[in-house]
C-alpha cells in the first residue's frame, strides 16, 4: 500500500507558536516512515503557509528560544480538488495531494476550530477535535457552562465583559470570595491571567485580561493539586494514567510553563490512591463527551484539599515537546510515541468515514 500523505500544520499566529514548531519537531520525528510520508507546512506569524518536503523545517531547532520556521519553504494554500484536500502550490501553478492532517497548532487560529473548519471544508480527515468540540473548548466560559450541564464539577465563575465594567468587588467578594483568578476566557499559555488577592487589584487584573480578550473569567481560587489526564478516541474514548504539576511559584505561569526550569515539576505518574486515579480517568472521558470532543484531548484538574474533583480546562491540542504531559501519559500508559501517531491518524479517518457515511438526502 503507498504511504499515506501526512500534512502536518505547525506554528501559527498565536503566542505559542514557538511551543507549536517543538510540538512539531517530535511528531514528525516519530512518523512511521515505511506507512506515512510527511509534509510539513508552517504557518508564520503574519498566517502565510509555507510547504517543506521531508522534516526539514526549522531553523535554531536545539535552542528553545530561537527555534523558528525556515525561510525557504514554498508558499500554498490548502482546497478541496475532486474531493479531497489538495495543497496548491502559489508560485509556478501545481500542488500535492492531501490524505489526512495533523494540526499541531496551539491556541488562537490553531486548537480554537479556525483550522479545524478549513481543513473540514477541504475535505481532509484530520487529528483531534472537529471546529465546534475545538471552539467549545477554547472558551473556558462556554466549557464551563457545558460541564455543568453535564454534572462535573467547575470552578464557580463570573463572565465579565466591556459593558460590564466596573466590576463590582462586593459582588466577586458574595459570589467567589477572595482570592480570584482572572484570565482572558479564550487564550492558553496563561497569558493576561492574574491571582487577585483582594478589592483592589481586581480593576487592574480585568483590564490585564480584556486587553487580550473581550471575554473575560473571574473564578473563584480553587485551593489543591494540579492533575492532567489525556484522552484518546471517538466513541470509544479511553483515558490515560493522570500526571500532575507542581507549581514551584504563584502558579503555573507563562514563565514556568516555557522558560522558568524551576518554575514548576512535573509528576508522571501523578502519586494518587488508585481510586482517586479511577475518578480524574472516568471523569476525564465523560468531560470529554460532554464536549463532543474526539482523537485527542488533555483534561486538566484541580483535585481540591476536601477531595472533590473539578475541571479546569480541556486542551484540544495538547502540546508534545520534549516535556509535554500528553505523549508522556500515553508512554506509561504503555503506547509509544510512534505508536500515538499512528493512532490519532487512524482516529481522523475514522471520524471522517462515519462524517461521509452520514444520511445526506431527506426524501
Ligand atoms: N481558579 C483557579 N484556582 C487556582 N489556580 C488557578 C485557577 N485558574 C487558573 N489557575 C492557575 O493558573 C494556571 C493557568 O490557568 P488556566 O486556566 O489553566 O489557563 P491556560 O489556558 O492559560 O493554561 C493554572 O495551571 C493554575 O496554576
Ligand atoms: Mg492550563
Amino acid at each position: 500500500m503507498a504511504p499515506k500523505r501526512l500534512l502536518v500544520l505547525c506554528g501559527g499566529r498565536s503566542a505559542e507558536h514557538e511551543v507549536s514548531l517543538l510540538s512539531a519537531r517530535n511528531v514528525v520525528a516519530a512518523v512511521p516512515p515505511d506507512r506515512m510520508q510527511v509534509t510539513v507546512v508552517g504557518i508564520t506569524r503574519s498566517g502565510a503557509w509555507l510547504r517543506y518536503p521531508g522534516n526539514r523545517f526549522l531553523v535554531h531547532e536545539g535552542d528553545a528560544s530561537r527555534v523558528a520556521l525556515a525561510p525557504e519553504g514554498t508558499p500554498v494554500a490548502l482546497c478541496c480538488r475532486d474531493g479531497r484536500g489538495w495543497l496548491a502550490s502559489l508560485e509556478g501553478g501545481g500542488g500535492w495531494p492531501v490524505d489526512v492532517a495533523f494540526p499541531v497548532l496551539h491556541g488562537t487560529y490553531g486548537e480554537d476550530g479556525t483550522v479545524q473548519g478549513l481543513l473540514a471544508l477541504a475535505g481532509v480527515p484530520f487529528v483531534g477535535c472537529d471546529h465546534a468540540s475545538s471552539a467549545n473548548c477554547m472558551d473556558k466560559a462556554v466549557t464551563k457552562q457545558l460541564l455543568r450541564a453535564a454534572g462535573i464539577g467547575v470552578a464557580p465563575g463570573l463572565v465579565v465583559s466591556r459593558r460590564d465594567l466596573p466590576v463590582e468587588a462586593e459582588r466577586v467578594a458574595s459570589v467567589l470570595g477572595w482570592p480570584v483568578f482572572v484570565k482572558p476566557a479564550r487564550l492558553g499559555s496563561s497569558v493576561g491571567i492574574s491571582k487577585v488577592a483582594g478589592p483592589e487589584q481586581l480593576a487592574e487584573a480585568v483590564e490585564k485580561a480584556l486587553r487580550f480578550d473581550g471575554k473575560v473569567l473571574v473564578e473563584g481560587f480553587m485551593r489543591g493539586r494540579e492533575i492532567e489526564c489525556a484522552v484518546l478516541g471517538n466513541d470509544a474514548a479511553r483515558a490515560s494514567v493522570p500526571g500532575e504539576v507542581v507549581p514551584l511559584r504563584e502558579f503555573y505561569s507563562y514563565e514556568a510553563k516555557y522558560l522558568d526550569a524551576e518554575g514548576a515539576r512535573l509528576d508522571m505518574p501523578a502519586r494518587l490512591e488508585a481510586e482517586t486515579v479511577r475518578r480524574v480517568q472516568d471523569t476525564a472521558v465523560a468531560a470529554f463527551q460532554a464536549l463532543g470532543c474526539s482523537g485527542m484531548a488533555r483534561v486538566d484538574f484541580f483535585l481540591l484539599d476536601d477531595g472533590r474533583l473539578v475541571v479546569n480546562e480541556i486542551n484540544t491540542i495538547p502540546g508534545f515537546t520534549d516535556i509535554s504531559m500528553y505523549p508522556r501519559l500515553w508512554q506509561l500508559s504503555g503506547l509509544t510515541y510512534p505508536g500515538l501517531v499512528e493512532e490519532l491518524v487512524r482516529l481522523a479517518e475514522a471520524r471522517h468515514a462515519a462524517q461521509n457515511a452520514l444520511c445526506t438526502e431527506f426524501a
